[in-house]
């Protein structure tokens, strides 16, 4: 299994020979490689977690060009409907789908889930995040959230042992509270950091969390480096 970072919450994910992109935010995305949409081949899967832009980001443009399923949950899917996504899974907390070979579980997260039309917001259902399990390995995806307890149960439940978790604060969990989730509440051997450096308002760096991690090591990625499994 391969985890590419593509800065902010992209994540590109290739395992039992299919690949799949969580929060495709690329084009408009400060940190993502340059190039990174036309870089992307055979895309299989594109996951979701909510619907604010630096979520959603590529997803309608990747969806058409590659022929991709997308997988979200419900109010996404009918949102991304209207705008002529074709093939989305609507799922909801809690359902497990088999696809390609890939178990995608949607899990909790707290946050919120919205986008603007004529700059009043649209509410598009929970924030949620992804447990994907392939060849063995079971990896989370926390999508935007604060820390919550109840990440001992999606442990308990689905048992990842590799985790994507946003750092940044502001928005999302900061460095401290972050790492208060990998020390209380999960337990990863592995943490990628992010959702951190793309914008002034968030932490600059994963240094402090990767100082105040005391279970499970820290892999601070490069937008574009990966991790391989
Ligand atoms: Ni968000
Ligand atoms: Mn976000």
């Amino acid at each position: 299994m391969e985890i590419q970072w593509l800065g902010h919450s992209a994540v590109r994910l290739e395992a039992a020979g299919k690949n799949l992109l969580i929060d495709p935010y690329l084009s408009a995305n400060p940190l993502a490689p340059p190039g990174a949409v036309e870089a992307l081949q055979d895309i299989d899967l594109i996951l979701v977690s909510h619907g604010h832009d630096d979520h959603v980001g590529d997803t309608v443009d990747l969806a058409g060009r590659h022929g991709a399923q997308v997988v979200a949950i419900a109010e996404i899917c009918s949102w991304l409907g209207a705008q002529g996504v074709e093939n989305c899974l609507s799922m909801n907390i809690g359902g497990t789908a088999t696809l390609d070979g890939l178990s995608i579980s949607m899990v909790r997260a707290v946050h919120s889930s919205s986008t603007r039309r004529d700059g009043m917001p649209i509410y598009l259902g929970e924030c949620t995040g992804f447990v994907i399990k392939a060849e063995g390995q079971a990896v989370y995806h926390a999508g935007d959230t604060d820390v919550f307890s109840d990440m001992a149960l999606i442990q308990k439940i689905h048992a990842p042992t590799v985790g994507l978790l946003p750092i940044g604060g502001h928005f999302t969990m900061s460095p401290e509270t972050a790492a208060l989730a990998c020390n209380e509440f999960l337990e990863l051997d592995i943490v990628v950091p992010m959702h951190f450096a793309t914008f002034p308002v968030l932490a600059p760096d994963a240094s402090e969390f990767s100082a105040a991690v005391k279970r499970g090591r820290v892999e601070v990625l490069s937008p574009g480096g990966s991790l391989t499994l």
